[in-house]
């Protein structure tokens, strides 16, 4: 028997990166998965955004660890279309009993318009209370919630660098309401024992930190960075000397999320940050 066997995980932001990663691993552990991507660009995002041969390659990998999934191409900032696809793997699955909400983009720059404030905070956060909107109705008790933060939304002083752009601001503003969108949906939802919680990554070995964008706001000393002019300066949002964590390392923490060895857990903000969080030393309570 598998950590999650025979469980039903939604997935959004699946075709690559962190989202493919829970994917395999919770199929690993005996999991189907609804998964959806926007596959298609956002134009203040400066670095591309999935494509369906991604979602594709996620699809073909968990039908080969054995289990199932209903893979569709959805944007997160539109309700219906989460709507509809959860409908269509529940009913090909069966049922849901855990959400991940997972999918998002990263639009700095200092050129950027104030549309990219509001494309960070639609798919960041508004994205999350739409995954969760559409699988709430099939969620029976005792089931699983998980939204994806970031340490930018529990310490200052990262993406909410003025010099980042409006998109970064955004970002902070879009993780900072998912922290608190968790703690007050976990009370929400406690007397039916569903359990929300939320992961932070730090810096993650994806597609969003493997960008010129996200060079340039680490080396913003330089006109055009590359990857290894920004490895010098990754572990900085690290207290242990890390340039970064893998995918896989979240997906570990969103399985015990996912799993009922988690059962009694929720409201919790857990960091997977390589100890950023405590290097900042907060002062006060992230939300
Ligand atoms: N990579 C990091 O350093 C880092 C750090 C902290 C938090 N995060 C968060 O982790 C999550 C996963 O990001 P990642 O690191 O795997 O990056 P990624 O860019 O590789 O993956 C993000 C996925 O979300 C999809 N997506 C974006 N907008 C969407 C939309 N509107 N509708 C549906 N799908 C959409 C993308 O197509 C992509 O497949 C994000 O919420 C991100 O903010 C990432």
């Amino acid at each position: 028997m598998g950590r999650v066997q025979d469980k039903v995980v939604f997935i959004t932001g699946a075709a690559r990166g962190q989202g493919r990663a829970h994917a395999l691993r919770l199929a690993q552990e005996g999991a189907d998965i609804i998964a959806v991507d926007i596959c298609e660009d956002i134009a203040s995002n400066a670095y591309p955004l999935s494509r369906q041969t991604d979602l594709d390659e996620t699809a073909r990998l968990v039908e080969k660890l054995g289990r199932r999934i209903v893979a569709r191409k959805a944007d997160v900032r539109d309700a219906a279309a989460l709507k509809a696809a959860v409908a269509e793997g529940v009913s090909e699955l069966g049922k849901l009993d855990a959400v991940v909400a997972n999918a998002g983009i990263s639009p700095l720059g200092h050129q950027q318009s104030a549309q990219a404030f509001i494309d960070a905070v639609t798919v960041d956060f508004i994205g999350v209370v739409h995954a969760v909107e559409a699988a709430l109705p099939y969620l029976p008790d005792g089931a699983s919630i998980v939204a994806t933060g970031s340490l930018a939304g529990l310490a200052t002083a990262t993406t909410d660098n003025p010099a980042l752009g409006p998109g970064g601001t955004g970002y902070s503003f879009a993780k900072r309401n998912v922290a608190s969108f968790v703690h007050d949906l976990a009370m929400v939802l406690s007397p039916r024992r569903i359990r929300v919680n939320a992961v932070h990554p730090g810096n993650c070995n994806t597609d969003m930190l493997n960008s010129d964008i996200m060079y340039r706001a680490f080396r913003p000393d330089l006109d055009n960075p590359t990857r290894e002019d920004a490895m010098s300066s990754f572990p900085a949002t690290s207290a242990m000397g890390n340039p970064y964590i893998e995918p896989e390392d979240v997906a570990d923490s969103v399985l015990f999320l996912v799993s009922d060895e988690s059962r009694w857990v929720t409201g919790m903000q857990h960091r997977v940050d390589s100890g950023g969080y405590v290097k900042k030393r907060p002062q006060q309570p992230a939300f």
